[in-house]
Order: structure tokens, then C-alpha cells, then sequence
């Protein structure tokens, strides 16, 4: 029976080569996509040409605390079980925090960071109680080093960080590891839609002077999900190309 992952933001840049790659190596992937985003998901299930024993689309509002906790406990009475969970659901807001407002606050910290509580505790739970499982959360390197426009983002991201590293502790001895992947700049729509100027000045930055490319994250999530990611956990994988480094 294959291993089954979730992947939240699934059909985003770095969720989309994610899940391909979850399905090369042989995962089922529930691949989450926002309320009202069913048509959009469909037709990049079609595009990528899944089937359905590889892929399940899967309405889930990851902000919705009440919603989160009733459709995965409905998810796990209908599959049984989740292996791997992936975190990737963000959006950004970027402004001068002088110029944010409220909801440019709230939305990154509920989609980014509250999202992480909503979608993991029906999960970890089952996961503790099975013994075993996997948890990888997607951040950034801009909450590694902080980004002038980013006081929202950086510190949703930063905070989970802290948020894995103490999941971590908590679910060592029921065999649940909890990681981070922190990813660069990488060539996502959500990266190539900053202003071409800003966007120029900061790959000028990149020691390797060029962004990442989705399946490069990719490869370090299946890596954490991996027989060989086993006794990792607690970690924070940076790949960045070098723009920081710990
Ligand atoms: N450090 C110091 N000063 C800076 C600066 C920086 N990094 N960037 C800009 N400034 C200065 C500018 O020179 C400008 O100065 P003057 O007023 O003296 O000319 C002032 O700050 C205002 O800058 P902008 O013109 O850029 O301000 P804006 O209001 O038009 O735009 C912004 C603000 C939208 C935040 C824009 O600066 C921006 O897009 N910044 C980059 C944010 C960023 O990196 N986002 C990442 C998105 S991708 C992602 O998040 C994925 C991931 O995980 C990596």
C-alpha cells in the first residue's frame, strides 16, 4: 500500500514540485487547495496528468480552524492514515510596515503561521498514536535573516521555526520527526510577481546568482520524508544558494 502524504498549497510553485516529486517516489498526495479553488485545481491535476491514485484534490481553508479539524477527521476515517504532512500553504503581503495595515498583518499570519496549528494538531495526534510519521514546514530564508518589507511574512515564518522545533520535542518518542525547509528566492509566480528592479537587486545578492528552482526544494523535502531523513528531527534545512547561512 503506498504512503499517503498531504501537502497544503499543493498546486502553488513550490507545493506543485512538491507533490510531483512525492509522487515519483511513490506517495498518494492529498493535495489541498483553497475554498472555491476546486476548478483551478482540476485543471492542474489534469495538466500535470495525475490520476487518482496518485493524486486527491482536497478543499481545505487552511485559516478555518473548525473546518481543518472536521475534514481531516473525516480525511483519516476515510484513508486511514497520514504519513507525511507538508506545510506549504503561504501568501505574502508585502508592504513597508509603516504602510501595512491590518489585514495585510492578520492574512499572512493566519495563512502562514495559524495554519500550522490548524492542519497539524488533527494530524499529529494520529500520527502520535500510530507511532510514526512525518511533519515538514515550509518557511523561508526571510525568516531566517528578516526582509525590508516583510514584517508580516518574516515573522509568520520565523515562527515556525519555533513552532517545529518544540513539535519536535513533543514527538520524538512516538517516532513523529518535525523539520523545516527554509527556501530561498525561488521561480515561483509569487517570486517573479515582485517588481523587477527589487527582484534584480536581490538575485544580485544570491552567492549563486540565480533563484532556486522548485525541484530543488523539493528534493529536500522528500529527503525528510525519506526512510533516510529518520533520525532528523527538530532541523531547519536552508536552500537558499547561499544567501544565509547559519
Ligand atoms: N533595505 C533598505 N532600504 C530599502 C530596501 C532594503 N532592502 N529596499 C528598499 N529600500 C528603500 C528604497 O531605496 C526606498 O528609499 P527612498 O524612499 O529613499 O527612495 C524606500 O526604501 C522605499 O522602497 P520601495 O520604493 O521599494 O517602497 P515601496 O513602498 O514601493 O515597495 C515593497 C515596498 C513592496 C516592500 C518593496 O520594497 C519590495 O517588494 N521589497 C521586497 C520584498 C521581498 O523581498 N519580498 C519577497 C517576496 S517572495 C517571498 O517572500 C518568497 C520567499 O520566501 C523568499
Amino acid at each position: 500500500m503506498k504512503k499517503l502524504a498531504l501537502v497544503t498549497g499543493a498546486k502553488g510553485g513550490i507545493g506543485s514540485a512538491i507533490t510531483e516529486k512525492l509522487v515519483e517516489d511513490g506517495y498518494r498526495v492529498i493535495a489541498t487547495h483553497f475554498t472555491g479553488g476546486a476548478e483551478c485545481a482540476q485543471e492542474w491535476f489534469d495538466e500535470k496528468k495525475f490520476n487518482h491514485d496518485q493524486v486527491r484534490l482536497f478543499e481545505l481553508d487552511v485559516t478555518d480552524t473548525e473546518q481543518c479539524a472536521s475534514r481531516i477527521a473525516k480525511l483519516l476515517e476515510e484513508e486511514g492514515t497520514v504519513d507525511v504532512l507538508v506545510n506549504n500553504a503561504g501568501i505574502t503581503r508585502d508592504s513597508v510596515f509603516k504602510k501595512m495595515n491590518a489585514s495585510q498583518w492578520y492574512d499572512v499570519i493566519n495563512t502562514n503561521l495559524n495554519s500550522l496549528f490548524n492542519v497539524t494538531q488533527p494530524l499529529f495526534a494520529a500520527m502520535c498514536e500510530k507511532g510514526g510519521g512525518r511533519i515538514i514546514n515550509i518557511s523561508s530564508v526571510n525568516g531566517q535573516k528578516g526582509q525590508f518589507g516583510q514584517a508580516n511574512y518574516a515573522a509568520a515564518k520565523a515562527g515556525m521555526m519555533g513552532f517545529s522545533k518544540s513539535l519536535a520535542a513533543e514527538g520524538a518518542r512516538a517516532g513523529v520527526t518535525v523539520n523545516v525547509v527554509a527556501p530561498g528566492y525561488t521561480a515561483t509566480p509569487m517570486v517573479t510577481a515582485m517588481r523587477d528592479d527589487v527582484l534584480e537587486s536581490i538575485t544580485s545578492q544570491i552567492p549563486m546568482k540565480r533563484l532556486a528552482k522548485p525541484e530543488e526544494i523539493a528534493a529536500s523535502v522528500a529527503y525528510l520524508a525519506s526512510d533516510a531523513g529518520a533520525y532528523i528531527t527538530g532541523e531547519t534545512l536552508s536552500v537558499n544558494g547561499g544567501l544565509y547561512m547559519q
